[in-house]
């Protein structure tokens, strides 16, 4: 028998869950007007909305809380954390911010972008929200078959069609964004080929590159892990190589640097690090701290330095891989291969009764909870409004070193409660819902009941 790859650390400090019942849960899901977003968390009994800014700090992330230095400007926590990410990247100017967002507001704001193009392998929502804002349109030029093909690294770009866009729209791509690993497409990890193939393209035709990096050290595991000819000797050479590609970066921390809230921008440019500083002082602060306490900086510095650790990280991929083999176990089908932060169930492909419009993302969502407290997020014509040829998927996404085996394994059983009736479940419909990001507040309803679970 293998050895089963356990979690490389211990539990020091716990948080009760409160266990519902299904009674209770029927009650609660109608009161949240069948949105997952509008239930209270204590009433939810494992949390997989997100693994942004959800999972546990270290002993030693909370021994460097205490160190924080609360000055307002030049804190000593300020240049250990620069210290750390100069070394992570490779990256000169270094800029701590309160979240990833608003490290994408600031760099949209200082680099000119009305009219242009920014080219991708999948935006991430909130990146694509601000550059539109500024005037730049958004284009996701994912491979093909990104969702479907099973191929290890799903993530990449489609060079054909970069190449082509780069050589029809010259002068007019602002820049290229990378994100690692491709949460908008399945979570999927990128190849260090495919990066060091961007790189030279961009350089060619003098695009900068920048890298949504705030899943930077899964994507290096699965790298490592994964791609003989990327790899380097060790997980943080793997990483630096990353970034070395790239101009700029944007990262939030509440991802792989593993703390609660934070985020990064790192510049190479000195005239660009100049205008950064001016727009960053408008909404997060003096440079030195970015809408944070020196206790967050202490934090995420450290937390930047343990997520490298090989043993953590084989976990970490572990755990996503057995819960995507438990779903397919229970007949459903899951992007594949698994991403590291996350589980995507197609929900199309469970649901085949249902069309995209009748939301069967929402509809096995809404079942998740019903069944055994799971919350999960929809990612299809819910959160996105229609859209063509769109895949209907869920996300399950894991919590950094929050749940154990057995949580997982208790996801996996209520999956396979729904899986078994998953025939008979019910369409949604949207009642209300505001113009834009509509799946915060939307309410909905079912078309008929759902069927009953037991406790
Ligand atoms: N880029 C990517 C790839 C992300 O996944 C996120 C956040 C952001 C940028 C924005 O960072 O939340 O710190 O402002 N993703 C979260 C998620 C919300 O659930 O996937 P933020």
């Amino acid at each position: 028998m293998p050895r089963p790859v356990i979690e490389p650390f211990r539990i020091k400090v716990v948080e009760p869950i409160k266990l519902t019942t299904a009674a209770a849960r029927r009650e609660l899901l109608a009161s949240a007007s069948y949105n997952l977003f509008a239930l209270r968390a204590e009433d939810v009994i494992i949390d997989l909305l997100t693994d942004s800014g959800t999972g546990a700090m270290s002993a030693e992330q909370w021994a460097a809380v205490m160190r924080g230095d609360e000055s307002y400007a030049g804190a000593k926590s300020y240049f250990r954390l620069q210290e750390v990410v100069r070394e992570l990247s490779g990256m000169e100017f270094v800029f701590p911010t309160h979240q990833g967002r608003a490290a994408e507001r600031i760099l949209c704001a200082v680099v000119p972008l009305a009219g242009k193009l920014v080219l991708s392998n999948g935006l991430f929502d909130t990146t694509r929200a601000n550059l539109e804002v500024a005037g730049a349109t958004g284009v996701d030029l994912p491979r093909p078959g990104a969702l479907t093909a099973h191929e290890p690294f799903g993530g990449d770009i489609d060079l054909a069609r970069l190449d082509q866009h780069l050589a029809e729209h010259e002068g007019r791509v602002a820049f290229v964004v990378m994100t690692v690993t491709n949460n908008t497409m399945g979570g999927q990890a990128v190849s260090m080929a495919n990066l060091r193939a961007v790189s030279e393209r961009c350089r060619r035709a003098r695009v900068p590159l920048v890298l949504d990096a705030c899943r930077f050290a899964e994507n290096a595991y699965r790298i490592q892990r994964d791609e003989p000819e990327g790899r380097a000797d060790t997980l943080a050479a793997t990483a630096r190589a990353m970034f070395e590609l790239a101009d700029v970066f944007t990262m939030s921390a509440k991802k792989d640097a593993i703390v609660n809230m934070g985020g990064l921008l790192g510049v190479r440019d000195p005239a660009l690090a100049e205008r950064i500083k001016v727009n960053l002082i408008l909404t997060e602060g003096f440079p030195t701290y970015g809408g944070l306490a020196g206790r967050d900086l202490e934090a995420m510095a450290q937390g930047l330095q343990e997520v490298l650790d090989p043993a953590y990280l084989e976990y970490r991929y572990a755990v996503a891989r057995y819960l995507a083999k438990r779903m397919e176990d229970d007949g459903l089908v899951v992007v594949q291969p698994a991403a590291a932060h996350a589980v995507y169930i197609d929900a199309g492909a469970a649901l085949p009764h249902l069309s995209p419009a009748e939301l069967p993302g929402q509809t096995l969502a809404c079942a998740l909870y019903l069944a055994g407290g799971v919350r999960s997020c929809e990612i299809g014509d819910f959160m996105f409004g229609p859209g063509e040829g769109r895949r209907q998927l869920v996300r399950l996404a894991i919590p950094r070193r929050v749940y154990t085996q057995s949580h997982i394994d208790y996801v996996g059983a209520i999956a396979e409660d729904v899986a078994r009736v998953r025939h008979r479940l019910p369409a949604m419909r949207v009642v209300s819902a505001p113009e834009h990001l509509r799946h915060f507040s939307a309410t909905l309803e079912p078309t008929a009941p759902f069927p009953a679970f037991d406790d």
